[in-house]
């Protein structure tokens, strides 16, 4: 195969990037990331703040840019996200107790309502853990209103949109030794074990000198699967781009069944939010394939 997308789906994997909405004018752009990527995720537009800016007050212009550009060149779409305790527009931040509760919950109604049945899988929650060595949650406005509010968030989401797979979505949880990796393992396994409905792990993979590419790496992605939850890789970035690092990620990744597909989160170096000279992505800023780019093909 001579794509991404089209290497990836030998193995019945997908290849995703993140798409801005505001690029989709730049057909330099446009060109890679149609002509590479088979899954898009909105880089912003389906957050929070993005999609109900005022309380009850729903906006999809900017989603729905991204998500019909995706779904018109044949792509499926990842719905990011849903619950998080960034990017949340002013009114939700100032709220508390019940009545964010009940702001979350109608936020998940009204995002996943509007896309019911047209996304492959939703971030319900994303980064509800601590970093650092406590393995718990990350305080926040949300985890206040109850540490059920995560199982809420799935619950209010299975039901908006049953077609939907559901997802946990976080970084820092690569490394199968840090306290954060297993602090969101043993939430899965209670889950599972409890009956709350949850389909897949985001292993966002933002890779960098603090946190690195670990050869338990596929450890970690074989021990979720053992759940019985599909895990995806959803936000890949490497902070230099190194090949042998792409390489050893898609490995990885096919070694597990249920890894189920990669997203890097952009198209080239220049579109990369931590800026051009970490040069993370696997094109470069003139649009022409790296070596990282060349050792993923293989790869997959
Ligand atoms: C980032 C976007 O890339 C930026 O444009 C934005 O300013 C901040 O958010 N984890 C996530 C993503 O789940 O939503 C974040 O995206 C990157 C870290």
């Amino acid at each position: 195969a001579s794509t991404l997308g089209a290497a990836a789906a030998q193995s019945g994997r997908y290849f995703g990037t993140a798409i801005a909405s505001g690029k989709l004018g730049d057909s330099a752009y446009t060109t890679i990331a149609n002509r590479e990527f088979d899954m898009v995720t909105a880089e912003n537009e389906m957050k929070i703040d993005a999609t109900e800016p005022n309380r009850g007050q729903f906006n999809f212009t900017a989603g729905d840019r991204v998500y019909n550009w995706a779904v018109q060149n044949g792509k499926r779409v990842r719905g990011h996200t849903l619950a998080w305790h960034s990017q949340q527009p002013g009114w939700m931040q100032a709220l508390s107790g019940s009545s964010l509760r009940q702001a979350m919950i109608n936020h998940i109604n009204g995002v996943m309502g509007h896309y019911k049945g047209k996304i492959y899988a939703w971030d319900v929650v994303n980064e509800a853990y601590a970093d650092g060595n406590s393995g718990g949650r990350r305080d926040s406005n949300l985890q206040r209103t109850g540490n059920d509010w995560i199982e809420v968030a799935f619950r209010t989401a299975r039901a908006a949109d049953p077609a939907a797979k559901l997802c946990y979505n976080d970084y820092n949880i690569d490394n199968w030794t840090w306290a954060k990796t297993q602090g969101v393992y043993n939430m899965v396994r209670d889950f599972k074990a409890r009956g709350v409905p949850i389909d897949c792990v985001g292993l966002q993979s933002h890779f960098n000198s603090n946190s690195a590419y670990n050869s338990n790496y596929r450890t970690t992605i074989q021990s979720f699967a053992a759940l019985g939850v599909d895990v995806q890789i959803t936000e890949l970035d490497i902070q230099g781009g190194s090949a042998t690092t792409y390489a050893n990620v898609v490995n990885d990744c096919l070694a597990v069944p249920r890894c189920t597909g990669i997203s890097v989160w952009g198209v080239r170096d220049s579109d990369s939010w931590l800026g051009a000279n970490t040069t993370p992505l696997l094109f470069d800023g003139n649009g022409n394939k790296k070596a990282a780019y060349t050792a993923v093909l293989n790869a997959l």
